[in-house]
């Protein structure tokens, strides 16, 4: 399998004479010895690739270069230094035709604040994408129309954009990049606007048309709730740099340095965890017990927890086939919340506001 995306050594600085910037940062320099000089130092040195059918998480604070990191990736903005692959094709050595081209064929963008325009339908809205193609009415109306469907917004494609809610009007940008047919989305804090709520709602819709659809979707974010809920793989960037990629698991059992285990300090590890995680895999299969409530690799950790409580014995974790692949003893559980403040009791009392404001 090789990757729909690939980005390399990629640097962004703006401001003067960004090589001779570029060559110090490959000397060692960091943003703020450039900032000085009043150089940006935007992205430093960012390398990884993404899968087909991924959702690869690009998570970090404000300012730390996300979306200019997003920008190169469909050519919007130019590399200093630094290569984009996309399908194999390097885009950095595309003209600014066949960019265009890539663009609004293959590759769509959802913005944090989706701009539609007030005089055209919720339906032509949609349909934008496929209009700026060339698509003909009758075509681009009908997929706009299951594009909207996908979305929740069944009934509303003769609407005006001001009849609909902000989470509705997001969630028509998200139809008009599906309607294009583009199997790469770039998502730049699509969701970061919206309300707690609607939030979630709009995460549980991405990742199940994400099931039957398969894109592959970068998506940016702020928030490491939304990263761990959503990243099939999370990039971590600080001060222009990646960090750390890795999955949600990789992040908040093996954090790479002191930032990003600052960072996960406060996540919420029992929504993250599975049993494949936290499993002790140095067992034999007499040890696990009388294995009459057992787990697999995917259950999820607070769900491990209700058959732990209820079994006097470790859970046996079986794979597939019935094979035992590990065993959780109860007190294992409770070390993996250890760094959740008060934490040492979760299995019995979720704290209030994060294990049970999900349910
Ligand atoms: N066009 C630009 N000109 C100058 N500086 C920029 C430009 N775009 C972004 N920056 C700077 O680059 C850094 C990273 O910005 P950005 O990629 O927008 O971060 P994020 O999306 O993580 O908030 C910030 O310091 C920002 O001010
Ligand atoms: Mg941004």
């Amino acid at each position: 399998m090789s990757a729909r995306l690939e980005a390399q050594h990629l640097y962004k600085v703006f401001g003067r004479r960004p090589d001779e910037a570029v060559d110090r940062l490959r000397e060692g320099a960091d943003r703020q010895e450039l900032r000085a000089d009043g150089t940006t130092a935007a992205v430093i040195d960012a390398s990884f690739t993404v899968e087909p059918g991924e959702i690869f998480v690009v998570m970090g604070l404000s300012g730390s270069g996300k979306s200019t990191l997003l920008r190169m990736l469909n050519g919007l903005l130019e590399p200093t230094a630094g290569t984009v692959r996309f399908d194999g094709q390097d885009l950095t050595a595309l003209s600014g035709r066949e960019l265009r081209e890539v663009r609004a064929r293959k590759i769509s963008m959802v913005f944090q604040h989706f701009a539609l325009f007030p005089h055209r339908s919720v339906l032509e809205n949609a349909a934008y994408g496929l209009a700026v193609q060339g698509v003909p009415r009758a075509e681009r109306e009908r997929r706009a129309g299951e594009a909207l469907a996908l979305c929740g917004l069944d009934g509303w494609a003769r609407s005006w954009p001001d009849e609909l809610s902000g989470g509705m009007q997001q969630r028509v940008g998200l139809a008009r990049a599906l309607a294009t047919d583009a199997d790469l989305l770039l998502m730049d804090e699509s969701f970061s606007a919206l309300d707690p709520l609607i939030r979630r709602d709009m995460q549980d819709q991405l990742l199940e048309l994400q099931r039957t659809l398969r894109k592959t979707i970068v998506f940016i974010t702020h928030d490491l709730n939304e990263a761990m809920r959503l990243g099939d793989r999370i990039a971590v960037m600080r001060d222009g740099r990646i960090v750390q990629t890795g999955s949600a698991e990789d992040i908040l059992l093996r954090p790479a340095n002191d930032y990003v285990a600052s960072f996960i300090q406060d996540v919420d590890r029992s929504r993250v965890l599975t049993a494949g995680a936290v499993m002790d895999t140095g067992v034999r299969g007499d040890e696990a017990g009388c294995a009459c409530e057992t787990a697999t690799p995917d259950t999820p950790f607070t769900e491990l927890c209700a058959i732990s409580a209820r079994v006097p014995h470790p859970v046996a974790v079986l794979d597939g086939g019935h094979k035992l692949v590990g065993v959780v003893p109860r007190q294992r559980l409770v070390g993996f919340l250890g760094d959740q403040e008060g934490g040492a009791t979760p299995c019995d009392s979720p704290r209030e506001g994060t294990v049970t404001a999900d349910a």
